[in-house]
């Protein structure tokens, strides 16, 4: 039996005393959530949330790693860094990342293994955009991205990850995916994974990512093969984030 995954995805979002409102809320709240649940914060508060966090039930990661191990990039924060502030995930391959700096399915594959070299758990996000899905083509989009993970890293390596499933048309627009159309497209992500191994693709957790909501959540996340979500807006309202958690 797979555990549910929750996961916030703060985006670039918070300051210290919101993000001090906001955990105490979401601790106040976990008594009655059966979920895993995790929040993905901006690089600049993992040591607030590593203070906040620690021996709760709820776990920490960032939103973004250099595929680099060390060196000379500007900028840039590895995975080492990342798990010296003992944080549990690390989403890779965002669409807003894929999207607005560049990355390729290359590049996250990289960021896949840099993660899970450092012994974290990367959160890989996969996606088709309006245009693909029109187009009919949402199964191939979703097979390219999955591929580049599994030619860099094996298909074992999915035992060790998390999928979320994040339609780029559903994502900060208000306009979920029908649990259907989600339903769909994770059973096709898991039939795709069975072919090449039957046990990892049994325990793979697979979120749906995309206008999650309280009003939604219980539907979405009723589906067979929809593990958990990956949640922007909704996670930035402890209400709306504790609402979605109780539903996993
Ligand atoms: P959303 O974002 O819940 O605001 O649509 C989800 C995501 O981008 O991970």
């Amino acid at each position: 039996m797979r555990r549910k995954l929750v996961a916030g995805n703060w985006k670039m979002h918070g300051s210290l005393s919101e993000n001090e409102a906001l955990l105490s809320g979401l601790l106040a709240g976990m008594a009655d959530v059966k979920a895993g649940v995790a929040v993905c914060v901006p690089f600049p508060y993992l040591a607030q949330v590593q203070s906040r966090l620690q021996g709760t039930p709820i776990a920490w990661g960032a939103q973004n790693v250099s595929q680099e191990a060390k060196g000379a990039f500007t900028g840039e924060v590895c995975a080492s860094m990342l798990k010296d502030f003992s944080c549990a995930y690390v989403i890779v391959g965002h669409s807003e990342r894929r999207a607005i700096y560049g990355e390729t399915d290359g590049l996250v594959a990289d960021k896949f293994a840099a993660v899970q070299a450092a012994g974290m758990t990367p959160i890989f996000c996969v996606g088709e955009t309006l245009a693909e899905r029109e187009a009919g083509v949402t199964q191939d989009v979703v097979s390219r991205q999955m591929d580049a993970v599994i030619a860099k890293c094996g298909v074992a390596s999915l035992a060790r990850a998390v999928v979320a499933y994040e339609p780029v048309w559903a994502i900060g627009t208000g306009v979920t995916a029908s649990p259907e159309q989600a339903q769909a497209v994770h059973a096709f992500i898991r039939a795709k994974v069975r072919a090449l191994d039957a046990g990892v693709a049994e325990g793979l957790v697979i979120q749906y990512g995309g206008s999650m909501k309280p009003n939604n959540a219980v539907e979405l996340l009723g589906q067979p093969d929809i593990d958990g979500g990956l949640i922007g807006g909704a996670a930035l309202n402890v209400d709306d984030f504790l609402a979605i958690c109780r539903a996993g």
